[in-house]
């Protein structure tokens, strides 16, 4: 059972969307983090000698414009000739998740 301290803070952190930034940071840190890091600055423990660098989702500037689709599609489909592969296993849900919880980690424009 959710407790209000719980609910309180899911309608804190993701006032526009249904989607579930707990849940997020579960499939972030098993899918994710090895490379874009636990604080999402692209500095994870694999991220060393890669070129390009992962992306640095903690700065405002990366999501300006940016539409939780089109982060969305860009996990979907990976970005060929990086580490970045295509996330084809993650339900749409996961991904809708994901991005929420990723922009909790950058601040507010
Ligand atoms: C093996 C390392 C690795 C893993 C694991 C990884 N990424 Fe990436 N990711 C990268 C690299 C490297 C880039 C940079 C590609 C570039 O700059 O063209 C990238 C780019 C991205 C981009 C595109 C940024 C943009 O708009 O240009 C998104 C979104 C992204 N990653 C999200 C994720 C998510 C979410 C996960 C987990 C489900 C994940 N990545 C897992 C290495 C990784």
């Amino acid at each position: 059972m959710m407790s209000t301290m719980m609910l309180v803070a899911l309608a804190v952190s993701a006032p526009v969307s249904a989607a579930d930034t707990a849940k997020g940071k579960q499939v972030y840190m098993a899918n994710c983090m090895a490379c874009h890091g636990a604080k999402a600055d692209g500095k994870g423990p694999a991220a060393g000698a890669m070129t390009p660098k992962p992306t640095d989702f903690s700065k405002a500037a990366y999501w300006s414009g940016k539409s939780d689709s089109d982060v969305e599609a860009r996990i979907k489909a990976g970005v060929p000739g990086t580490g970045m592969m295509a996330f084809t296993r993650l339900s749409d849900s996961d991904l809708a998740d994901v991005v929420a919880f990723l922009r909790t980690q950058a601040p507010s424009p």
